[in-house]
């Protein structure tokens, strides 16, 4: 799948400003229209899951124009609604949304949402694409102008989404899939969470099932850092062989210091660039050349819940940027930006006991947008670029 202008490819966040001055005319002619800002293929995002997920793309999207050069000269008074769309899924954990949610959905998914079935089906996610489709028809005079959408979804390390992502009608109807792997870390030691071998060896297998099945650079995948050790020692991090890039390339969010794990806002692409012609550690991703890039977010200490919000936050906005064809590293930029402005702003309220607690995402305004758009040059800035990062936390963490 190709859907890389070769405009997007060169704006990394380094060439902002060189490219604004050249996009400024073209801008300004378009300045109020809420339809595209460019000329280049739009590709509707397609949430599965929460809210916050679908709340978190488009905040990245608009982001990305505003970081491709709109200037706030030639803004509409509001940011526009992103082509994006929600199929609500039940919240993991049960998690209410505050009364504001609909309205917050409503200014800035321009698609709104769609019935979701639980546990999603095949006919369920044509018909969310179907749906989207004929508004995509309405809104635009050429089928060029608009690709397939962008499907970003969490899955459980034990449920079987899978399977139904890579059924053929779903594979052929989507441009590009973003996965956020939760699991189910277990405490084994103090301030220690690991996933246990047998469940990272089944997440592995499982996702080289889905990734054999899939077309050159189709897939972003995020997942904390425990369960990407456990799958590097259970010896099944699955190999791509060009679905996740030109290299094997993962987001990686949170951290371990002195093996415990932390959350301090931190994230991290890890990248292996496998040589299969070399049978000495050439396939072996604790062998094969490989590095990290850090990425350091502003962090604050939130509740849990809000925590957790800005982790799913995290990866839908990083799937957004990938599926745009946006380089790992600047798309991890905007994703820890949106998930720094989730922890600063998002809050949780536990109400009277008997009724659900509800969490209260940011607001999408152009202030919470331009707050993002500074923590994405700051972040871009200070990338740390580390050779055999996971190779150092996979011994940091004790595993031999
Ligand atoms: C894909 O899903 C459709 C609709 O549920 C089903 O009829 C078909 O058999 C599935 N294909 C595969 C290969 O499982």
């Amino acid at each position: 799948m190709v859907i890389f202008s070769a405009l997007i490819s060169v704006v990394t966040l380094h060439h902002v400003s060189a490219f604004t001055s050249l996009q400024n005319s073209q801008i300004r002619r378009n300045a109020f229209r809420s339809g595209p800002l460019y000329a280049e293929k739009k590709y509707p995002v397609v949430v599965v899951g929460t809210p916050s997920e679908a709340l978190a793309a488009s905040m990245a999207l608009c982001t990305r124009e505003v970081l491709n050069g709109l200037e706030k000269d030639d803004r509409p008074p509001v940011p526009p609604p992103q082509l994006v769309a929600l199929l609500q899924q039940p919240h993991r954990h049960q998690i209410a949304m505050s009364e504001e949610i609909d309205s917050l959905l409503q200014n800035s998914l321009l698609f709104g949402q769609y019935q979701g079935t639980s546990p999603i089906t095949v006919q369920n996610l044509m018909e969310a694409f179907n749906g989207v489709e004929n508004f995509l028809s309405c809104i635009y005079d050429r089928s060029e102008d608009y690709g397939n959408p962008i499907l970003h979804t969490a899955t459980e390390s034990r449920a079987d989404k899978l399977s139904i992502l890579a059924n053929e009608s779903v594979r052929n109807s989507v441009s590009y899939f973003g996965l956020n792997l939760y699991s189910n870390l277990v405490q084994s030691g103090e301030g220690k969470f690991s996933l246990p071998k047998e469940e990272a060896s089944d997440l592995g297998t499982r996702l080289q099932t889905f990734l054999d099945a899939g077309s050159m650079d189709s897939v972003a995948i995020s997942m904390d850092l425990p369960t990407h050790l456990a799958m590097l020692q259970a010896n099944r991090l699955p190999k791509s062989r060009g679905v996740l890039g030109s290299t094997d390339v993962f987001a990686i969010r949170d951290d371990i210091q002195e093996g415990r794990n932390v959350d301090d806002g931190s994230s991290m692409t890890i990248e292996y660039n496998y040589d299969y012609e070399n049978p000495m550690g050439g396939s072996d991703p604790l062998l094969c050349p490989s590095y990290g890039n850090c990425v350091v977010a502003p962090n604050t200490i939130n509740h849990p819940v809000v925590q957790f919000e800005a982790n799913s936050a995290h990866a839908a906005a990083y799937t957004a940027m990938r599926g745009y064809g946006m380089n790992p590293i600047s798309s991890l930029c905007v994703a820890s930006s949106v998930k720094a402005i989730f922890k600063e702003m998002g809050s949780f309220e536990s109400v009277e006991t008997g009724s659900p607690a509800r969490f209260t995402p940011p607001p999408y305004n152009w202030d919470v947008i331009d707050r993002i758009t500074e923590y994405c040059c700051q972040s871009r800035q200070n990338v740390v670029k580390e050779e055999g990062a996971s190779r150092k936390k996979y011994r940091e963490f004790g595993y031999k």
